[in-house]
């Protein structure tokens, strides 16, 4: 397989990270009433997390050759005040994520690189977590 692929999903990978960013930030400013408490930290974490996500991301497709996207990944960020929508597309965001990560972990087992499987791994592992605790919260 050649590393084209793996740079192209680790590019949209890293699309995805940028944009989570920019949905969590945005929701921990806008979150509002009592739910506040506990969903500005929370969605503080994930927008960190994001960050420290899109640097793994990025890093690996240099280290493969390629060149790392500087835009967000297009799916719109709804901008909402009302938790419940929040943790919905916080939901969807998380889900998309997992599935573009299992998709790359896939690709990686062929090319043998034990560090940049292991890295993208634990996000992976990461984006699980996320999604397991947002499905819990909506539940
Ligand atoms: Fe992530
Ligand atoms: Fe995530």
């Amino acid at each position: 397989m050649s590393s084209e692929v793996l740079i192209q999903r680790l590019n949209e990978a890293l699309g995805w990270e940028l944009r989570a960013m920019n949905m969590y930030a945005h929701y921990a400013a806008n979150i509002q009433g009592i739910h506040r408490l506990q969903l500005d930290p929370m969605f503080t974490e994930e927008a960190t997390e994001s960050l420290a996500h899109a640097d793994v991301v990025r890093r690996s497709i240099v280290k493969l050759g390629g060149v790392p996207v500087t835009e967000r990944n297009s799916h719109p960020i709804v901008h909402s005040t009302d938790f419940k929508a929040m943790l919905e597309r916080s939901l969807e965001t998380e889900t998309k994520a997992a599935e573009v990560y299992a998709g790359i972990i896939k690709l990686l087992e062929e090319i043998g690189d034990q560090e940049m499987y292991d890295s993208i791994e634990q996000i992976y592992f990461a984006e699980l977590r996320s999604l397991e605790n947002l499905r819990l919260i909506l539940a």
